[in-house]
């Protein structure tokens, strides 16, 4: 099967400088989305259509033209004179002896199940439309049927009054024979209120040549809805996060609130987990059995073990947190943070490009920066790595059983030995020697006889 993405319309409503069908839906924009299900029917040709926006469309698609999936074409419609003249800019790279199934990159969520549906009611041999039946047609093309039979679609603006009153839509996406399709097209009008070339024509052609015209409903309204506005956009937004909580609940996820919740990527749970509200999920995360986050958390591409309790107001990227840990509130852990079990990690504690090691605990204020931690540390309140020079980042090695006195300064690259205790306030410039105590700290005097200044009432 060919695969025809029409992405050339220029998405006036939206007020952006953002091509239409590069704005993100959960994340990914809505061409990804398109493409994405156009994928899992394995099309042998995939084609898409762009105009508007300039370099923006192709060099996504560039972008992923990287030998993982077949390669996708595109082609450039300039000017874009309707929906007919845009499937003509794909014809000369389509396969004759297959069908070819037209989409839309602005409609994101129809499912590959209601597009296998229509695939094989129209087999090789008819046209095939997802049409949906609905409340408010207005603006959108009408199915005019016959004794039951599709003989054409209407537009709004073309369509009598009478014609107006049909709800039955066309969603735009339709299948038909490939080679029948460029006869067709080569034969289209502009003759009609928009001076368009609109491809619903194709349908009173197929009927003419005694085609039969065959239909197909997706499972929801919704997944043939597209995007003209950030209205229309959050709509969708919101059916599709409800729908990916919903999958969420079925499978035992407890969240606190359904309508609260924002999975922008993937989000794999265990048994037992809870999520609070508020939460959002980037990328690819995991998190394993019996692990809560506590509201207002967000966790990018990252891995939670088993047990781990992350408080309010956390930001985890690119994290490997160790189960049983407890994270937070208010803790950050960048890239390479690598935590071991039973870990804690506290309020207003960033941990960057480190390794962790179990049951080692920072529990308030500190930065842990390129460091090498042992096991059963205690890291005070105030730490620093001072792992930046400006030019070179250096690591901090604290070997297992370490204390660090609250207010440390670590200058990296330094290390702190097995059992080391380091006193409240060092700045550490050189190596810390196993099981003693490291300090470096003013000594502590009293001033006798020093008095405050006073003033002096003029
Ligand atoms: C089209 C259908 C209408 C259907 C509606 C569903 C035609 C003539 N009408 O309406 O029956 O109910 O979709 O939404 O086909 N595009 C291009 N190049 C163009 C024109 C459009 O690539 O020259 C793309 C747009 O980017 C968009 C899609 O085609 O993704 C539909 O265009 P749009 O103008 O939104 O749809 P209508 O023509 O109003
Ligand atoms: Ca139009």
């Amino acid at each position: 099967m060919n695969v025809v993405i029409l992405a050339a319309g220029m998405g006036k409503r939206m007020q952006s400088a953002l091509p239409k069908v590069l704005h993100p839906l959960a994340g990914k924009p809505l061409l990804q989305h398109v493409i994405d299900t156009a994928r899992e029917l394995s099309p042998s040709k995939l084609c898409v259509i762009y105009g508007h926006g300039g370099a923006a469309v192709p060099k996504m698609i560039e972008a992923q033209n990287n030998g993982e999936h077949a390669a996708i074409d595109t082609a450039l419609q300039e000017p874009q004179l309707g929906t007919g003249h845009a499937v003509m800019q794909a014809l000369p790279q389509l396969d004759d002896s297959v069908p070819t199934l037209i989409l839309y990159g602005d409609v994101p969520l129809t499912t590959a199940d209601s597009l296998r549906r229509l695939v094989l009611a129209a087999g090789s041999d008819k046209l095939g439309i997802l049409t949906v039946e609905q409340s408010n047609p207005f603006g959108l093309g009408r199915m005019v049927r016959e004794h039951g039979e599709i003989v054409r679609i209407v537009e709004e603006k073309d369509a009598t009054d009478e014609e107006r009153k049909i709800r039955e839509i066309n969603s735009g996406i339709m299948v038909a024979p490939t080679r029948r399709l460029k006869e067709w097209l080569s034969s289209l009008s502009n003759n009609n209120a928009q001076g368009e070339y609109y491809l619903t024509d194709i349908v009173a052609k197929a009927v003419a040549e005694h085609m039969t015209v065959v239909s197909a409903q997706p499972a929801a309204e919704w997944e043939v809805a597209g995007v003209n506005s950030k209205v229309q956009l959050a709509e969708l937004e919101r059916r599709h996060q409800g729908k990916l909580a919903h999958a969420l609940l079925e499978q035992g996820v407890t969240l606190m609130d359904p309508a609260r919740i924002d999975i922008r990527g993937t989000l794999t749970c265990g048994r037992d987990v809870t999520i609070d509200v508020g939460c959002v999920f980037e990328g690819t995360v995991v998190l394993a059995d019996g692990v809560t986050v506590g509201a207002h958390s967000v966790l990018v591409n990252s891995n939670v073990g088993a047990g781990v309790q992350i408080k309010p107001f956390c930001h985890i990227d690119g994290a490997q947190v160790g189960p049983q840990s407890q994270i937070g509130p208010y803790a950050r852990l960048r890239p390479g943070a690598e935590l071991g079990q039973d870990v804690h990690i506290g309020n207003f504690v960033e941990v960057k490009n480190s390794t962790i090691a179990a049951h080692s605990k920072a529990n308030h204020l500190a930065y842990v920066g390129d460091a090498t931690v042992g096991a059963r540390v205690n890291i005070g309140a105030g730490t620093i790595t001072c792992n930046y020079d400006g030019v070179n980042k250096f690591r901090t090695v604290i070997e297992d059983d370490c204390f660090i006195g609250s207010d440390t300064q670590l200058v990296a690259p330094v290390t702190v030995g097995a059992g080391a205790t380091l006193g409240a306030g060092t700045t550490l410039t050189k190596n810390a020697p196993a099981g003693k105590l490291t300090i470096s700290r003013a000594r502590q005097v009293t001033v006798d006889h020093w008095q405050r200044p006073v003033k002096i009432k003029k």
